[in-house]
Parts: C-alpha cells; sequence; structure tokens
C-alpha cells in the first residue's frame, strides 16, 4: 500500500473511532438524564411517560414533525405535560452535548 493511502486509512478510522466515542457518551447521556421519562428507546413506555403521556420519539410521524431546531430548543427550554416536568438543560448541557443529543434522538427512529 503506497504511504498516501495508508495515511488516508489511519485518519479515516481514527475519524470514526472519535465519533464512536462521542456517540457512547450522547448514549449515556440519554441513558442517564432523558430515559427515565422517554425510555431507552424514546418510546415514552415508563411510568413517568405514561403519566405524562409522552410522544413516541422513535415513530416516522414524531420524527417528520419537528425540525432539529425545535428539539433543541425544547432540551435547552425544558417542557411540562400533564405535571411531569422535563427540566431546562441549557446548563447542565453544553450547546455541543445538546447538538449531539439531538442527532441521538434521529437515531431512534
Ligand atoms: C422528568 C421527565 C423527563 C425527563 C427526564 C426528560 N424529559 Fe423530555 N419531555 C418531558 C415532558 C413532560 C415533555 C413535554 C411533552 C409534550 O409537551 O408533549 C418532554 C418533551 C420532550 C421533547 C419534545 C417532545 C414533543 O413531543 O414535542 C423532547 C425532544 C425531549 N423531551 C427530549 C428530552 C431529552 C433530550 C431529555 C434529556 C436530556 C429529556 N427530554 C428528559 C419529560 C421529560
Amino acid at each position: 500500500m503506497r504511504m498516501f493511502s495508508k495515511i488516508v486509512l489511519v485518519t479515516l478510522i481514527s475519524a470514526a473511532a472519535a465519533r464512536a466515542e462521542v456517540d457512547a457518551k450522547t448514549a449515556r447521556t440519554w441513558k442517564a438524564k432523558c430515559a427515565a421519562c422517554h425510555g431507552a428507546d424514546g418510546k415514552g413506555e415508563t411510568d413517568m411517560g405514561k403519566t405524562a403521556k409522552l410522544a413516541d420519539l422513535a415513530s416516522a410521524d414524531w420524527q417528520k414533525s419537528k425540525t432539529d431546531a425545535q428539539i433543541k430548543s425544547v432540551i435547552e427550554s425544558g417542557a411540562t405535560k400533564n405535571g411531569v416536568e422535563m427540566e431546562s438543560y441549557k446548563d447542565t448541557l453544553d450547546a455541543a452535548q445538546i447538538a449531539a443529543v439531538v442527532q441521538y434522538i434521529r437515531t431512534l427512529k
């Protein structure tokens, strides 16, 4: 293999590894901070999710109905439904983490 191709290959592999690392962190964030209500799979089939009657974030309809900007805005502002309160994550997650969580939600469908 020529030197140039080796460099390209190594660069691609490290980029993929870095992305996998970010995704694993975001998956942990989702499990730790969001899954108690929305469920690990986003379907909202938890006690709190059922009380609030949360939407199924994994459904094609929900995914289509929301823009990334709308999802980001809810995470930043928080929300309340049927007495269940989602806190604002503006101070607990930084902008990059919120953007990563938005992308993570897109993978739930
Ligand atoms: C204590 C329960 C709870 C936790 C924890 C929680 N949420 Fe929520 N979430 C809610 C409630 C309640 C709503 C409002 C639902 C509505 O208005 O239909 C909501 C709404 C949302 C929505 C918009 C859903 C819609 O149908 O418009 C998104 C996206 C969302 N949450 C993402 C997250 C993310 C990401 C986290 C973690 C960082 C999180 N939530 C943590 C309860 C929770």
